[in-house]
């Protein structure tokens, strides 16, 4: 996890790259999102500061927005498809088979930091259904043997950076 200094000296880095443009507040809010992974308190205050607007107002922006986070979240989020046409064909049963290799429910991180668990509402693939999308890859037709790989290969990729 980023340290809370860290995060204030990113955070006034992005806000100067927008020059403290007041009408950028959701462009520097996303960079600080991809970033450090969620929208640490720290960095939402330095952020206020450093662009002269109340707290209050980047507080609201950032608890409007879905894509936004104030919670840490791990390092792949994996979001199941929960809109009618993935659902029908499926979802739910993804969704436990997630919730079960993860050992955690939506809207949770795995304890090593790895892995959050989202559900969403139709990303736009419904032909490729049922679909869960992984970071900012999109995963078609997934069945319950396509979890465990999926979760595999991750979890190996990261074995073989450390
Ligand atoms: S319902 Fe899942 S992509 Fe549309």
């Amino acid at each position: 996890m980023t340290k809370a200094n860290d995060i204030v000296v990113k955070t006034k880095q992005i806000v100067k790259k927008h020059k403290g443009d007041k009408s950028a507040l959701i462009a520097i809010l996303q960079e600080m999102q991809e970033a450090f992974n969620y929208l640490p308190k720290e960095g939402l205050k330095t952020a206020a500061k450093a662009m002269n607007v109340p707290f209050t107002r980047i507080y609201e922006a950032a608890t409007f927005y879905t894509a936004f986070s104030l919670k840490p979240r791990g390092k792949h989020i994996v979001k199941v498809c929960k809109g009618t046409a993935c659902h029908v064909r499926g979802a739910a049963i993804l969704q436990d088979r997630f919730e079960t290799t993860l050992g955690i429910k939506p809207g949770e991180t795995t304890k090593d930091g790895n892995f959050s668990l989202e559900t969403v509402n139709c990303v736009g693939a419904c032909a490729l259904g049922p679909v869960v999308v992984i970071n900012t890859d999109y995963h078609g037709q997934v069945t319950i043997n396509k979890v465990d790989k999926i979760i595999k290969k991750i979890n190996n990729e990261e074995g073989a950076q450390q």
